[in-house]
């Protein structure tokens, strides 16, 4: 049986289009290897987001390069944004590279091993638009994704995804409904929904198929056997009133939205192209925590934007504490070549200036998620148990609905809802044990 590894770089899209890789590879007769060096297809799923997960899959390609000097019989396939940026020079750049091909054709990849004469094809439709479409071997067997878009139409002047990723498709409501339906019965009990802008979901759609974000929302939430709905990520400029409603008023939907501000300067936003600015981010926001009460908030901020002043960054920081997060992924802005902000402005926010601001606002976000997340302390929160801790087995771990990692002291095992008596926070995770209360509680 010929095998295979597979190394992932990039986000949730990513991570999922590698469930699918394998789901493909393994339908094909592949078997899976622990070891690059024992394996006869070299798999890279990469990332180009920034240049640091360039550099990062570089490393990896030179040792995939070596492999190929003392293998030649092995094969090297490159897939993902990466690969779709470099399409043109990939195969003269690094001619070790049998195989590339981008995010949007990863259902392909059995149709290009078979051109390699590496399998045979059939099993799956080949021109099928979603890697949704394809089997699936997922890591854990109560929690699912789902992939709900492909593509992104904003504008965003710092990003290349619209760029590697193309134009906003949706997947018509029957069909995620169809995956989910399937996933339940196999045991799923929480879903997150994946798009590059979830919540502007539907609006390509036509006829019998158009939709809103909200209704996949409620439709998904109706499957029987689905306790808890997630996605990532909506953009803030398409947060409607239907969509706070449905966390407000669909038990399954979970009291937690990640809402990229990127940054607390109104000046900054609009270079960005963000089409929101500071006042109707925190609009929205004020909106959102009256509609659902205690919903945990979190973001992606970026320093050192082209032209972003000390009073600027400054308005960073204190977005963060006037929103009061309960987590925040941080970035250094990166120049991306054939982005608006890449090829149109000046990188001139000095290397030690944004090394000083991302530390400033590490400590700021971690500083507003103690003391925001210990707002749990001494309440009951209801938690999807994923297996033992970590950090010590002798305790469980699993999330809460507000998606905060929670260690506890108790029984049960993976899948189980349980109660879970909080009694302590720090700035990532929770901890508590096991409450007495035999039914879930739910937030
Ligand atoms: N430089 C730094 N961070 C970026 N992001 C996207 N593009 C860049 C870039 N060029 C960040 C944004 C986005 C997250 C996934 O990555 O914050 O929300
Ligand atoms: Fe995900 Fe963007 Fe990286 Fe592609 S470039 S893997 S969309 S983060």
């Amino acid at each position: 049986m010929p095998r295979y590894h597979l190394t992932t770089f990039g986000c949730q899209m990513n991570a999922h289009d590698s469930e699918r890789m394998r789901g493909l590879l393994e339908s094909l007769g592949y078997a899976p290897s622990d070891e690059r060096d024992d394996a006869d297809l070299i798999v890279f799923n990469t990332c180009t987001i920034r240049g640091s997960a360039d550099e990062r899959f570089m490393g990896n390609l030179g040792e995939a390069r070596r492999i190929k000097r003392e293998r030649p019989d092995a094969v090297v396939a490159v897939g993902g944004c990466w690969a779709q940026s470099q399409k043109d020079t990939v195969f003269t750049d690094f001619p070790f590279v049998d195989i590339a091909f981008g995010p949007g054709e990863v259902n392909r990849l059995g149709e290009f091993l078979a051109r390699e004469r590496l399998a045979p094809v059939g099993g799956f439709t080949l021109d099928g638009r979603f890697s949704g479409e394809l089997p699936s071997r997922r890591e854990r067997p109560h929690q699912a994704w789902v992939q709900i878009s492909v593509g992104c139409n904003s504008v965003c002047s710092y990003c290349i995804v619209p760029a590697v990723r193309g134009r906003e498709r949706s997947r018509a409501l029957a069909d995620v409904v169809a995956e989910v339906t399937a996933q339940a019965a196999d045991g799923v009990m929480e879903v997150t929904l994946l798009g590059q802008n979830v919540n502007s979901y539907g609006r390509d759609l036509t006829g019998e198929d158009r939709a809103s974000f909200a209704e996949l929302l409620a439709a998904v939430s109706g499957v029987e056997g689905i306790e808890r709905v997630r996605y990532m990520s909506p953009h803030p400029k398409d947060i409607r009133a239907d969509v706070i409603e449905a966390h407000r008023d669909i038990a399954e939907v979970c009291e937690h939205i990640h809402l990229p501000a990127q940054s607390g300067s109104s000046r900054v936003l609009k270079a960005m192209r963000r089409t929101y600015d500071r006042d109707r981010y925190l609009a929205l926001v004020e909106r959102i925590r009256e509609g659902v009460p205690g919903i945990a908030l979190t973001t992606d901020i970026i320093v050192g934007f082209p032209g972003e002043t000390d009073a600027e960054f400054e308005e960073s920081l204190s977005l963060v504490t006037e929103v009061g997060y309960d987590g925040a992924y941080t970035f250094v802005y990166s120049q991306r070549p054939g982005t608006e902000a890449g090829e149109q402005m000046a990188d001139d926010v000095p290397p030690e200036m944004k090394s000083e601001r991302i530390q400033r606002l590490i400590e700021t976000v971690q500083a507003t998620a103690r003391q925001h997340l210990s707002r749990h302390v001494g309440t009951v929160a209801q938690v999807l148990v994923e297996g033992p801790s970590r950090s010590d087995p002798a305790r469980l771990a699993g999330r809460t609905r507000h998606n905060t990692m929670v260690t506890f002291a108790g029984t049960g095992c993976a899948g189980q809802l349980v109660p879970v008596l909080i009694d302590g926070a720090t700035s990532t995770t929770l901890s508590g044990r096991m409450a007495d209360v035999a039914t879930p509680v739910r937030a």
